[in-house]
């Protein structure tokens, strides 16, 4: 594949009349929002933005400076560009309407500006995640409700990943796109269609939760560790690196299976569905992988808050299949 750039590519789908006018003038322009977030990450040595700064967010987490540089570095990128109704961030309690100075259009961008965060000042990979929907019934006036869309509506969903390369994931719904980050600070398209290995023996999960865990979970990882000489019959290995853009992005290359389950401590789980599990699991299906909460596809949940939390298994199809009967 000759180095065809994202702008090149999304032309191209303007062309094909894949993308409108507005998303790839949106997609563009997150996606620059996102190559300044890398160049503040990779000179960050030389301030101190990578320490904490004494505000706390709507999740009730200590923000780090650069999760407040990053989110507002990407609202007033996008604000401007006449593509949005509105905007929702993990770091902003209530949705963010485009001001009136701004003409809006008729895409809804969501996006945790910096997840992973609190492995910022460890250098451990973080990335930014969005995801973008649209309203059809554009008086100009939106809601929280205008953003409680199921994740199978995403027009869009994607990460970038600031890790030892810096790559973007893209999905426009029709397979996930891969991106690098050149020296000319360029995303070059490397692979059109990722998709995640149908098994494997790797899972992914926060194993000092195991004692909050509901029986069905405990059941599939004691069966994991038990390997061989269990009902699973092969041996497993575990990676948890605490960045989710991380971990996914692994599972997304090599497979595996990605486990943040609800439990008796996070009762509905501790990632958030709209701009975190919702876009992830758009990713991942489009890549032949699978989305569930345990019980119903992530993808076909109906969101009643915007900030609202879920449980959530992803990853190789047949091993999510494989936890989806401790659920029978
Ligand atoms: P944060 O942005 O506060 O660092 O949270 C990251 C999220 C997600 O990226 C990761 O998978 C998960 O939290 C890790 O949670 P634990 O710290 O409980 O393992």
């Amino acid at each position: 594949m000759n180095n065809i750039t994202l702008s090149t590519f999304l032309q191209k789908q303007l062309d094909y009349s894949k993308i409108d006018r507005n998303l790839l003038l949106l997609l563009n322009t997150i996606t620059n929002s996102c190559k300044k977030i890398n160049s503040i990450i990779r000179n960050g040595n030389e301030s101190d933005i990578f320490s904490e700064s004494n505000t706390i967010n709507i999740q009730g987490e200590q923000q780090k400076k650069l999760d407040i540089i990053a989110n507002e570095l990407i609202i007033k990128d996008s604000e401007c560009i006449s593509c949005l109704a509105g905007i929702a961030s993990e770091e902003v309690e209530t949705i963010y309407e485009i001001p009136n100075s701004y003409t809006k259009g008729n895409y809804l961008l969501l996006f945790d500006p910096l997840d992973g965060s609190s492995n910022i000042d460890v250098n451990i990979s973080i990335g930014t995640i969005f995801s973008i929907l649209k309203i059809y019934d554009n008086d100009g006036y939106i809601t929280e409700n205008s953003f409680l869309q199921k994740g199978k509506k995403q027009i869009a969903a994607g990460y970038v990943i600031y890790g030892p390369q810096t790559n973007l994931v893209l999905s426009l719904g029709e397979g996930v796109l891969f991106f690098i980050l050149n020296h000319d600070n360029e995303w070059i398209l490397k692979e059109e269609k990722i998709i995640i290995p149908i098994n494997t023996s790797e899972f992914s999960i926060n194993a000092s939760n195991m004692k909050l865990w509901d029986s069905k979970i405990k059941q599939y990882i004691e069966d994991c560790l038990t390997g061989t000489d269990g009902p699973l019959n092969k041996k497993y290995n575990m990676r948890w690196v605490g960045s989710m853009v991380a971990d996914i992005h692994r599972i997304l290359r090599r497979g595996g299976v990605f486990l943040y389950p609800k439990d008796s401590n996070s009762i509905n789980g501790k990632l958030r569905l709209m701009y975190e599990v919702n876009p992830m699991s758009f990713l991942i299906e489009q890549a032949g992988g699978l989305a569930t909460n345990g019980t119903e596809s992530i993808l076909e949940i109906e969101p009643k808050k915007l900030h609202e939390r879920i449980g959530v298994i992803l990853g190789s199809k047949l091993e999510v299949e494989i936890i989806k009967k401790y659920y029978l």
